[in-house]
């Protein structure tokens, strides 16, 4: 059976952080069964617009059966085309606050055909949007050792990057690698699994962030809400492991921080050293959501506004 539900992380908290204008204009970047963006529209007047994003074209047509509300445009697109679709409604600039909730939803691990999760049998593939790019069983197959353990390595913090990738290579001279599970044991061969995190948990997590470009979607979109935000438009942004949490934050950080000024040298006009967004600060998880919702046990929430 198909599993459509997913329980929103930081729901008021992220909302709030978006300090929502009555007949404004939003985006919710990763509309994942619109729990988020039903409790945003909830919150909005009649005239009030919701644009939302997302890669994976079940959660769109899951979207267009169960919500029906004029406010709420739907985009089957990564959310790095963000500006484009944006420009392409005449609405650059115009903005009031984005959310991102990022990383994959709880239908996507679930269902074990999408091949994100380690726990259950399912294809190799990994892949958000199914309508493009390369599979993981795919990927697999074509890249050589050294590219598996620099991925391995680099986005999923794993010391046994090379072993991992050592014996992926191996397996593959005897068989096809082609589903979830035969990575697991592959890996589960390599690295001692520890309390409540199994052995593959980083090895997965890097490949899905590969696969799915997913660092390079998220650096992309930061720099283009520089430019779709309205004035006092918020950035409101759930991540979920360091890797990403540290490109958000380097973001806001960059973006808000007046640089000190070279000794020797007249103080510039302020309004020529203007950052670009206001660092509003990061919150976890309250100890009862992480209680009832694993999940957000590793939510961190960061907020910015713009100049
Ligand atoms: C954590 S879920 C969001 C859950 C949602 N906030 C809710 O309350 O139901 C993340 C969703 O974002 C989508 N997503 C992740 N990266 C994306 C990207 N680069 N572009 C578009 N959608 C993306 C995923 O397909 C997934 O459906």
């Amino acid at each position: 059976m198909i599993s459509n539900h997913h329980q929103s992380v930081m729901f008021e908290e992220s909302i709030d952080a978006l300090n929502l204008i009555k007949d404004g204009i939003y985006i919710d970047a990763t509309f994942g069964r619109g729990g988020h963006a039903q409790g945003i529209l909830d919150r909005l007047g009649d005239q009030a617009q919701l644009i939302a994003f997302d890669q994976d074209l079940s959660a769109i047509e899951h979207a267009k059966n169960t919500f029906s509300d004029a406010r709420l445009n739907l985009i089957h697109a990564p959310f790095s085309q963000m500006h484009k679709v944006i420009d392409e409604l005449g609405l650059d600039g115009k903005i009031n606050g984005i959310l991102m909730d990022l990383g994959v939803s709880s239908p996507q691990l679930d269902n074990a055909d999408r091949g994100f999760s380690f726990q259950a049998q399912g294809p190799l593939d990994m892949r958000m949007n199914q309508t493009a790019g390369l599979s993981a069983a795919q990927w697999l197959a074509q890249a050589n050792e050294v590219e598996i353990a620099n991925v391995i390595y680099e986005f999923g913090d794993e010391k046994k990057s090379r072993h991992i990738a050592a014996k992926i290579k191996k397996f593959q001279l005897l068989q096809p690698l082609e589903t979830t599970l035969q990575l697991a044991n592959i890996v589960s061969e390599v690295v001692r699994g520890q309390k409540n995190k199994h052995p593959a948990t980083r090895t997965f997590q890097a490949i899905r962030i590969f696969i799915n470009q997913e660092l390079k979607q998220l650096s992309e979109t930061l720099e283009q809400s520089k430019q779709l935000l309205a004035t006092d438009g918020r950035l409101s942004i759930i991540s979920f492991h360091s890797i990403e949490d540290r490109i958000v934050k380097r973001f806001i950080q960059t973006n808000s921080r007046q640089k000190p000024l070279p000794k020797g040298l007249p103080i510039f006009d302020q309004a020529m050293t203007k950052m670009p967004f206001k660092d509003l600060g990061k919150i976890f998880a309250s100890k009862d959501e992480v209680k009832h919702n694993k999940r957000s046990r590793s939510a961190i929430l960061r907020v910015a506004s713009k100049n």
